[in-house]
């Protein structure tokens, strides 16, 4: 007789879809260590910190090294200084949040697989393609899963016209990785409407909110009615290039109520329990992100990165192979050429042309045909990598 383990693990894929990616990468490049390769794979940013963030930090060291100034324990939600910088950021698009509808956290991979703690056997609808993290994390937890498929024909944006009346927890990604579609501001409204009717939730994922072009929400709370069923999650790792430097915040309005308990309270517990804070040091880097200077800086990088997009976006013309986004997101989303399957195409790049990508098929079987290149590599690597798709394609 042996210790029960969590069986619901046994339904998982074999590997998490990106480490699946770097082992096979790994054996690739230990095979032919004289081949460059070209990593256009994990949405991984690669230009350094900005100024002011760097300065933000250098100075919390010195704090941190000075007895009058140290700092121990963080508060586990977040210290005031970094909720207030969210708070503002929110500002600028009408968001009024409250200091305690704030939560700053480590990230938003954390946080999308932690939010499960506070939900019980609920069906959850999940579109496909998405992030994997959250199918993942409800089958470690053995929930029911329901699938909104999202395909060229509802330009990677499903509705819920056609979906079943009943409670779920929905998950939403605008823009959406890995597709780069984004909802604009009636098709929200559809879900809030429904989210509301049904006594859903509606689990957001703004990660790539600063990459939006034109008229988009960039938050579920810019949508009237959002504060009674949404909870939003986002991040700094790929507005202020923190996939390194970890920091990350999720939002529960006040006024959310499941089953007559008030989630903001759950989550709240849920973090004071289970989480010691995001240190000191990375608060006040997240916080000088945020702040004017700091992010018009990081505005720059993201405008570098679509610059990348540009350049792969315009090889794809040249080859007339379909894609989409680049424009509101770092992910340019395109359709495998030669009608070949996605881990197909993806062992064609690496093999051919020392390319590496991410399988469309690896974000749900909708993804099936398609493959992402992200802009997030160095000017460099993507001019070289583009010139090998020119060539060699
Ligand atoms: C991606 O490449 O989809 C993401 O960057 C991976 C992540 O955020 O975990």
């Amino acid at each position: 007789m042996s210790i029960l383990v969590n069986d619901n693990y046994q339904n998982l894929a074999q590997n998490y879809l990106f480490s699946n990616i770097a082992k096979k990468v790994k054996a690739y490049t230990e095979a032919n260590p004289d081949k460059k390769v070209i990593r256009l794979g994990i949405g991984d940013v690669t230009l350094p910190l900005v100024p002011t963030v760097i300065e933000a930090m250098h100075k919390a060291v010195d704090e941190m090294g000075n007895q009058a100034t140290f700092r121990g324990y963080a508060p586990e939600c977040g210290y005031d200084f970094a909720i207030e910088a969210v708070i503002k950021h929110y500002a600028a698009w009408n968001v009024e949040l409250g200091m305690n509808e704030v939560f700053i956290s480590d990230g938003a991979k954390s946080d999308c697989g932690n939010i499960t703690d506070i939900f019980g056997d609920n069906e959850i609808l999940i579109p496909d393609p998405v992030y994997p993290v959250y199918l993942d994390s409800n089958i470690m937890n053995g929930r029911r899963i329901s699938y909104l498929a999202a395909n060229q024909e509802n330009g990677f944006l499903p509705m819920p016209e056609g979906v079943e009346k009943k409670s779920y927890i929905i998950y939403i990604c605008s823009p959406n990785n890995p597709t780069g579609a984004v909802y604009n501001k009636e098709q929200l409204k559809e879900w809030v409407d429904f989210a509301n009717e049904t006594q859903s939730v509606i689990i957001f994922d703004s990660a790539y909110e600063a990459f939006i072009k034109g008229d988009y929400p960039h938050s579920i709370f810019e949508i009237e009615g959002s504060r009674t069923c949404a909870i939003e999650i986002c991040s700094l790792s790929k507005t202020a290039g923190f996939t390194g430097t970890r920091m990350g915040y999720t939002i529960v309005p006040e006024q959310l109520v499941c089953s007559g308990t008030q989630l903001n309270k759950m989550w709240n517990r849920r973090q004071c329990t289970k989480f010691n804070g995001t240190s000191y040091i990375i608060q006040r880097a997240g916080e000088a992100a945020l702040s004017e200077k700091g992010f018009k800086e990081c505005l720059d990088n993201i405008a570098y990165y679509m610059e990348n997009a540009k350049l792969i976006a315009d090889v794809l013309d040249e080859k007339g192979i379909w894609y989409t986004g680049g424009i509101s997101s770092p992910y340019i989303w395109l359709k495998c050429p030669n009608g070949m399957k996605s881990w197909e195409f993806f062992d064609y790049l690496l093999n051919e042309l020392q390319i590496v990508g991410t399988p469309g098929a690896g974000f749900g079987s909708q993804g099936e045909g398609y493959f992402r290149l992200t802009s997030f590599g160095s000017r460099e690597a993507t001019q070289e990598a583009v010139e090998r798709i020119r060539k060699g394609l």
